[in-house]
């Protein structure tokens, strides 16, 4: 399968498809930040150009002061990468696990890193009638003969976040069945005051954490995430294993550059509360939509009416929406959404609103 059909953000393609100028289109299926990157970070990189004439430091040694400092842990516990995409990898790449349970819809990376390692995977339906939160059924389904579990939270597409004391269960869980647990915590920076299982990391030794900067920073072009480990040993051998420089110049200053950006962190989270607000008031009044709330920068429904391409739909209005048929666990009438500036999301409401009407 073309890489193009597995994320949203392929604007050029869709638009293609659609005979339209893609300058013209309104990408909701990509969840970045419509804040765009920091102010600070637009006028450090033209003033830092020079960087890229000479190689980054190989250890990054301002980056993991920075990422230190942000998250509370050790150098030695970080892990910085092009992105959380290739901690993904590197991280699988590691442990080599042989039988995984992956709850699906979820992120399709999961899966590609341990096919790649020839990784049995196990299903684990989130269902609608749960709202498709993570709940006590996923304790049960966690057997002695596993030895991985990827999660994300909040889960995308789902957009569910799920409750902290039953995570904690299925971490324990884990670590007495030597089952390594991955979290993949990517956009939990848009949950204020969310610190995800950083906590608890040094209690065990079974549990990574995937961090990206690209969507709460909008730097997806430029590229840069990083793992937390509890296994210091570990994180070492797996750091030993990294390519050298997979973090280009511009993208390590940009982690030196925002994660101490209150200002750009508190704006963020102003906006997303009141668009989430507004989202969900407005969607949720149409009637020919499910709609689920969301934890994070982008929103998750369902088309009443199976029959109807609403993506097809929207983007003859200039509107491009994730599709998420080709997300395991999800029949055609799945879409998401993300979350924009008032005056994108008011066009998407009324696009939805003549589509999908008031019933
Ligand atoms: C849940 C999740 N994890 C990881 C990633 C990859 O992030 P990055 O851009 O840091 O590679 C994405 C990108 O869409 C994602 O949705």
């Amino acid at each position: 399968m073309a890489r193009s059909g597995q994320h949203g953000g392929n604007v050029l393609q869709m638009a293609a498809r659609a005979g339209l100028d893609p300058a013209l289109v309104l990408d909701f299926s990509a969840n970045i930040n419509p804040l765009g990157m920091p102010a600070r970070l637009r006028a450090a990189i033209p003033a830092q150009l020079d960087r890229l004439e000479r190689y980054p430091d190989i250890d990054y040694q301002q980056l993991y002061t920075a990422l230190a400092r942000h998250t509370g842990c050790g150098t030695e516990q970080i892990l910085a990468g092009n992105g959380a995409t290739e901690l993904i990898f590197a991280l699988t790449r590691h442990l080599k696990p042989r039988r995984a349970l992956l709850p699906v819809p979820g992120f399709a990376e999961y899966r590609r890193a341990l096919q790649r390692e020839g990784c049995a995977i196990i299903n684990f339906l989130l269902l609608e009638s749960e709202d498709f939160q993570l709940t006590p059924r996923l304790l049960d389904a966690l057997t002695p003969d596993l030895d991985c579990l990827f999660l994300c939270t909040p889960n995308n597409p789902t957009g569910q976040q799920p409750a902290s004391d039953l995570l904690l269960q299925i971490l324990e869980r884990c670590q007495q069945l030597g089952i390594q647990l991955i979290v993949d915590e990517s956009f939990i920076d848009f949950l204020p005051d969310n610190r995800g299982l950083q906590p608890v990391l040094d209690r065990y030794d079974c549990l990574y954490l995937l961090r990206s900067l690209t969507k709460f920073y909008a730097i997806p072009g430029l590229r840069l995430g990083y793992l937390l480990a509890g296994d210091r040993a570990r994180l070492a051998r797996i750091k030993e294993q990294q390519e050298p420089w997979t973090i280009n110049a511009l993208a390590a200053l940009a982690g030196e550059t925002v994660l101490e950006d209150r200002r750009y962190q508190a704006n963020t989270h102003a906006w997303l509360a009141r668009e989430q607000a507004y989202l969900l008031a407005a969607l949720g009044a149409l009637t020919g939509i499910k709609i689920w709330p969301p934890a994070a920068n982008y929103l998750f429904l369902r088309c009443l009416d199976p029959a109807l391409p609403l993506q097809e739909r929207l983007l003859e209005q200039g509107i491009l929406i994730r599709h998420c048929a080709n997300y395991p666990g999800l029949g055609p009438d799945f879409y998401r959404v993300a979350i924009r500036s008032h005056e994108d999301n008011r066009r998407l409401v009324a696009a939805l609103t003549r589509i999908v009407g008031h019933g």
